[in-house]
């Protein structure tokens, strides 16, 4: 499978948020990142419904959306309702992490875990068959424009041998501080999704940008 690439609208300019949808809708991206936080899981707030719904309505391609919020098994349903082709909680805030990726499933969209910097990949070795997605912060999540953490390419190592043994699918996201500076190395190293910010909503020329991460060749087969 070739990489995916996942361009975060939360770097966008939200003054003109249906100009950029469509400009992705252009791109070679081929999922949106969608970010939503609520002041309380992270020290910032993003954005809700409404907006999600105005993305949704201009976008054309599936929703990639990364559920900084406590308690998620509350809005599961208006979330996929809403637009979300893949749906990511984070496993910090999940008390029954097979319950919220079991019910992600059974609303019909693809149940994706996210894993901050400081919580290793070993604690999601007995739920892996049931994610669709892992998503490893390469930031401490809450806001975009950060600085990558290393630490990452570890993770992203250690986690590949786990589905790897395992025999499964799921797929590696990486998410913060995603440029040309690593992306070659990080899906060198297994991961499978790119999702790129301000890397690509701050660059001169937005669809060229996403283009450059889209045409690396991974060295890991898949
Ligand atoms: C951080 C968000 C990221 C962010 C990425 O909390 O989850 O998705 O938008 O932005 P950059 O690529 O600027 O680090
Ligand atoms: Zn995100």
């Amino acid at each position: 499978m070739p990489h995916l690439i996942s361009p975060s609208i939360l770097a966008a300019d939200f003054g003109k948020l249906d100009a950029e949808v469509h400009m992705l809708n252009e791109s070679k991206a081929d999922l949106i990142h969608v970010d939503v936080m609520d002041g309380c899981f992270v020290p910032n707030i993003s954005f809700g419904f409404p907006v999600l719904k105005s993305i949704q309505k201009a976008s054309q391609k599936p929703l990639d959306v990364h559920l900084m919020i406590v308690d998620p098994d509350r809005y599961l349903e208006a979330f996929v309702k809403g637009g979300a082709e893949i749906l990511s909680v984070h496993q910090e805030a999940c008390t029954h992490l097979h319950r919220t990726l079991s019910e992600i499933r059974n609303l019909g969209a693809k149940a994706g875990v996210v894993l901050n910097p400081a919580t290793p990949v070993s604690t999601l070795e007995d739920i892996l068959p049931l994610a669709d997605m892992v998503m490893l912060m390469s930031v401490n999540p809450g806001f975009g424009g950060q600085k990558f953490i290393q630490n990452t390419f570890n993770k992203v190592r250690k986690l590949r041998q786990m589905i790897d043994n395992q025999g499964l699918s799921t797929l590696i996201e990486i998410d913060g501080g995603v440029t040309d500076q690593n992306a070659q190395s990080l899906l060198n190293a297994g991961a499978d999704i790119l999702v790129a910010g301000s890397y690509v909503f701050k660059s001169t020329d937005p669809k060229a940008t996403i283009a450059s991460l889209k045409g690396l060749e991974r060295a890991y087969q898949v």
